[in-house]
């Protein structure tokens, strides 16, 4: 090695041994009799002084450096000089004096800086990633994720899995996005597809007797980017044999809990993982992926709301609607400002306006439309939110799918305005009982919740075919601080069944053959019962490191727009290469 030990490792207990360390120029400190140079490599940084009268060379070679330098140092560890030491550095009672200094190679001034960050376009920082990856808050989330991930695979190992490699190139499989093609050369006019995930291969490593398999699985998705969202992503992918709900679920929690011990520094809110159905998450959170860190239950107020005199609360009733309310603890007095800003974020989300009632401390209360509610109703709201003095109800009256949805951006928003969210803390839970199906209005047809693999709950298994919508599945998801985590099944296992669920979709049966034939055949070769989950091990890793977004747990994302900003990809490719693949570029 070109050194001996590393930036981050020397104390107190090495002064007086000769070290010879090599890395980065954090910073330069000039002091004209002195020069004092922050080295940086992975590990940590050292101070290191170059004094003309120990080694005028290095001292000499000390003047030239700039930022990102890389430069090797030969020097003796000596204690700082009292009053000198810095606490906030694991090294920060030691220095080592040059007594030879190389550098070993140059650096151009870079265009973002390393040793501190500065608010600088993503863009630039995504152009430069090589740069950006060497700053301390990048290389922590690279650790955590390799902590994450080697915590998996060893918790599995021990549990008998087994880790299976599953092809990338494979055919288009159904999880509700668009798929990534690749263009065939020696089949011309063909596609292979990217994996959306690896859902039917872990079917089919069940059906050929693995019983308990695992990958982390990379899986591709041509969908619109968001700040949890990117074409290519990481699942922890597993299935096993012989099991039922509770036996992922289990599972998985245990390697959950163990995981966010082994790779962060984050508290669990409860342990064991709250469940909630589906219908209840949607009831009282306005959501399937609830943010349970913060309590601020959403509250059903259509049957009060719907005796009032306010035209808006009695159509939404008669309508079909809802009226639904948000209590904010200790907001009676916000400005007309803050409720104008509270309805803009609630428009944003459908809704036609908020209408709120604040309850005074004086116990006087303050409404816009205070009008329209006789006393007796006023007090019933209130009693039906547990308003108490201080307190501010929002309302919002639409249908029930929009008045969630701006009621959880609400809700997200108080938490927010309240202080409700520990850092610290990351907040678990499981959604179960999701209905096997949704309907999409748009096509006129069932559209499978999760996929069209989910099994449906033993007993709803008549109402297939008298009232698809009432079917429940078993499908779980696994939700953390209002993002979707992971999600899983117990699968169907048997032929019939499959070609069912597919025919309620809408799959005629030649194209159920066509796209899963060799599915519906292996499952006529002793299928046993099996199910899986696949967690996202981006969006976890962003909430163990405290990240706003999963481009900063990925070394190498994408752009909002799914480019490649420092490869510059996708990029165009050469007449020859799209002749062999049998392309012509229409691009009218
Ligand atoms: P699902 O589609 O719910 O299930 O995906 C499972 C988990 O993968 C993560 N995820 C993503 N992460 C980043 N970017 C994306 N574009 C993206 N899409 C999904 C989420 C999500 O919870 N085959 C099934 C699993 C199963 O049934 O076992 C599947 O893929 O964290
Ligand atoms: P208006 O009668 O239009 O002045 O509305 C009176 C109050 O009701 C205002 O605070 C509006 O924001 C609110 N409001 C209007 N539509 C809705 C709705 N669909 N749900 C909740 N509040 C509403």
């Amino acid at each position: 090695m070109l050194k001996t030990c590393s930036c981050g490792e020397l104390s107190a207990q090495d002064a007086g041994r000769t070290v010879t360390l090599a890395g980065w120029v954090n910073r330069r400190r000039d002091l004209g009799g002195l020069i004092f140079i922050d080295l940086r490599d992975r590990d940590g940084i050292t101070q290191i002084v170059a004094n003309p009268e120990i080694s005028p060379a290095a001292f000499a070679a000390a003047g030239t450096v700039r930022p990102e330098y890389v430069i090797r140092v030969k020097g003796k560890v000596r204690l700082r000089p009292a009053g000198m030491e810095n606490p906030d550095m694991s090294t920060g009672e030691i220095e080592a004096v040059a007594s030879q200094m190389t550098v070993l190679n140059p650096a151009k001034t870079p265009p973002i800086l390393i040793s501190r960050e500065e608010n600088e376009e993503e863009g630039l920082r995504l152009r430069y990633r090589y740069l950006d990856l060497r700053r301390e808050r990048m290389q922590r989330n690279m650790l955590i994720r390799h902590r994450a991930v080697k915590f998996i695979r060893d918790f599995l190992d021990e549990r008998g899995f087994i880790e299976i490699e599953t092809p990338i190139l494979f055919k288009s499989t159904p999880e509700g996005a668009r798929d990534y093609l690749v263009p065939s050369r020696v089949h011309p006019g063909k596609f292979y597809a990217l994996p959306q995930s690896p859902q039917q291969l872990k079917q089919l490593l069940m059906i050929a007797g693995y019983e308990r398999y695992f990958q982390i699985a990379r899986c591709f998705r041509d969908e619109d980017q968001r700040s949890d969202r990117q074409p290519e992503f990481t699942q922890l992918d597993l299935e096993m044999s012989f099991v039922e709900r509770e036996d992922i679920l289990q599972l998985t929690e245990e390697l959950i809990i163990g995981m966010v011990a082994h790779a962060c520094e984050k508290r669990i809110k409860s342990v064991p993982f709250p469940r909630l159905s589906h219908a209840d998450a949607l009831d009282r959170y306005g959501t399937d992926r609830p943010d349970l860190r913060y309590d601020l239950e959403l509250v059903d107020l259509t049957t009060i709301a719907g005796r009032s005199r306010f035209r808006v609360f009695t159509r939404a009733q008669a309508a079909g609607g809802v009226v639904k309310g948000l209590r904010s603890p200790g907001c009676a007095d916000y400005s007309r400002k803050q409720m104008t800003d509270l309805e803009t974020l609630a428009k944003s989300k459908g809704a036609k306006g908020l209408a709120w009632l604040a309850l005074r401390q004086d116990g006087s209360v303050r409404s816009p439309i205070a009008k329209f509610l006789a006393e007796p109703l006023m007090a019933e709201l209130m009693a039906a939110a547990d308003m108490e003095p201080g307190d501010l109800l929002l309302m919002v009256a639409a249908d029930r799918e929009v008045a969630n949805a701006a009621l959880d951006v609400l809700r997200g928003e108080m938490a927010r305005r309240l202080r409700l969210i520990d850092p610290d803390e990351v907040a678990f839970g499981w959604v179960i009982d999701f209905p096997l199906f949704e309907w999409n209005e748009k096509e006129a047809r069932w559209d499978p919740s999760h996929h069209l693999f989910t099994a449906p709950q033993v007993h709803d298994i008549p109402l297939l075919d008298s009232d698809p919508g009432a079917v429940m599945s078993d499908q779980y998801d696994l939700v953390c601080n209002g993002y979707e985590v992971g999600g899983g099944s117990i699968r169907i296992h048997q032929r019939q069944l499959q070609e069912k669920v597919m025919s309620l979709i809408g799959l005629s049966a030649s194209s159920a053959q066509e796209q899963f034939g060799h599915l519906l055949e292996a499952f006529e070769f002793g299928t046993p019962p099996h199910g899986g989950i696949a967690p996202g091990i981006d969006r976890l890793v962003m909430l163990l490191a405290g990240e706003p977004n999963i481009r900063e747990v990925i070394a190498f994302p994408k752009s909002q727009s799914a480019t490649d900003l420092m490869a510059n990809a996708p990029s165009t490719v050469t007449p020859e290469q799209l002749k062999e693949l049998h392309i012509k570029l229409d691009l009218t």
